[in-house]
């Protein structure tokens, strides 16, 4: 087995907690409600925010039909969504609800579009099937009940399974599954497409989509991580005989750099399958991952886009700092009192949140969280509100303001 190295952590300020109260986190949260309120003027309907501003204003784009100079769209439009479940959670306020039941009826015609009309226009031909589902009819079945919601949950999380490759033990992330190029290639994002197969298990008579999330992860955490803790963005397997390949970047700057979003989709992606799991390898490695991570962060704590910059002019890439931010939330959630790092990840969670909170929420209603970074080389999003980081951020708010169910 591959035993990634556990850093030391080496910021002193880590020891203590920063000086951000639940209350802090409410007034965040409250200028948060104004910008949504806003971004609802213009977003509503089929009418989604595109994966990332351009001079920090999105622009619209649709759920049923995918156009393909939109191809960054086909995985983003839930996170509207989830960020209106989330105000709905956080207010009580019948409108955000009803506005997000709407998007449920558009990701069902969306799913049987795929069956019944144009499965290339539908867009669901990639693994990022959790991060369209999880957060729309997944968040309306547990916050509703709805039976509609669940159906078309379960019928997301079938058509996912479809890309699991038994000889390797992952699902593939991108392409046709005979596409000679996208064959057998996993990515760490996916950490977080595994838990809609983890809900779907709950309702099924047998234990096959658990054990396809279970050995995916388990793939994931063999391969996806070096010996010094860092992480490929996608690693290519060998689907005749499971045996691995290569790792290579399609985000980060390089094959062999770490791309700052990567890394924390592992930071929150393997606690959360060592909650399913209860896998103790899932947790250990997190903490190389956190630890590997929180000793690269500029002086104001918010990861640079890739961890091979470590300058305070490099970019930042605040999504990936919210998203990290979570992981260690979930990671401490999972360690006993005993273990002194529970402490450290609590508090350099806030850290971050603070910083994020102080430096870099949007000041122009038109989106949430400043200086994210889609994709740097492919000169898309770079330092612009990105629908994901905002949604991050929001779920971040919330997990740290109440006791909160999580869609995933
Ligand atoms: N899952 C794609 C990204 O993180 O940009």
């Amino acid at each position: 087995m591959n035993q990634p190295k556990l850093e030391e952590i080496k910021r002193e300020e880590f020891k203590t907690k920063p000086n951000f109260s639940k209350e802090d986190v409410k007034d965040v949260l409250d200028k948060i409600v104004k910008i949504v309120d806003h971004m609802l003027l213009k977003f509503h309907g089929d009418v989604f925010p595109r994966a990332c501003s351009k001079g920090y204003v999105y622009d619209t784009v649709g759920n049923l039909v995918w156009d393909e100079t939109n191809n960054e769209s086909i995985w983003t439009t839930s996170f509207w969504t989830g960020i209106l479940w989330l105000m709905y959670e956080y207010t009580h306020d019948e409108k955000y609800k009803k506005e997000a039941q709407l998007h449920s009826d558009s990701f069902r015609t969306r799913i049987e579009n795929y069956y019944h009309k144009d499965e290339q226009e539908a867009g669901l031909n990639h693994h990022d099937i959790g991060f369209l589902y999880c957060i729309t009819t997944v968040a309306d079945y547990k916050l509703t009940g709805s039976e509609k919601a669940l159906e078309t949950s379960l019928m997301a999380a079938k058509l996912l399974s479809k890309r699991y490759i038994d000889k390797a033990k992952i699902l593939q992330a991108w392409g046709d599954m005979n596409d000679e190029n996208q064959r057998g290639r996993m990515i760490i994002d996916c950490n977080l497409n595994i838990p809609l197969l983890y809900f779907a298990n709950s309702f099924s008579s047998n234990d096959t989509y658990y054990q396809m999330a279970y050995n995916h992860v388990k793939t994931a955490s063999e391969y996806l991580i070096r010996p010094d803790a860092s992480t490929f963005h996608t690693f290519h397997m060998d689907t005749e005989t499971g045996a691995p390949r290569f790792g290579s970047t399609h985000q980060g700057y390089s094959d062999n750099s770490c791309w700052a979003r990567g890394q924390a989709w592992g930071i929150m992606g393997f606690p959360i399958s060592y909650g399913y799991t209860k896998d103790e390898v899932f947790l250990d490695k997190a903490k190389c991952l956190a630890n590997y991570f929180l000793n690269r962060l500029p002086k104001d704590f918010v990861c640079n886009w890739d961890l091979i910059f470590q300058n305070e002019n490099d970019q930042r890439d605040t999504s990936a700092a919210a998203v990290a931010a979570i992981g260690l939330l979930e990671l401490a959630k999972h360690l006993p009192l005993t273990d002194a790092s529970k402490r450290v990840y609590e508090n350099a969670c806030l850290y971050i949140t603070k910083s994020l909170s102080e430096k870099y929420l949007g000041t122009n209603q038109e989106g949430i969280l400043k200086s994210g970074v889609y994709f740097y080389h492919g000169n898309l999003g770079i330092d612009e509100y990105l629908i994901f980081g905002d949604y991050f951020f929001v779920e971040l708010l919330i997990r740290l303001y109440k006791d909160w169910n999580s869609y995933w």
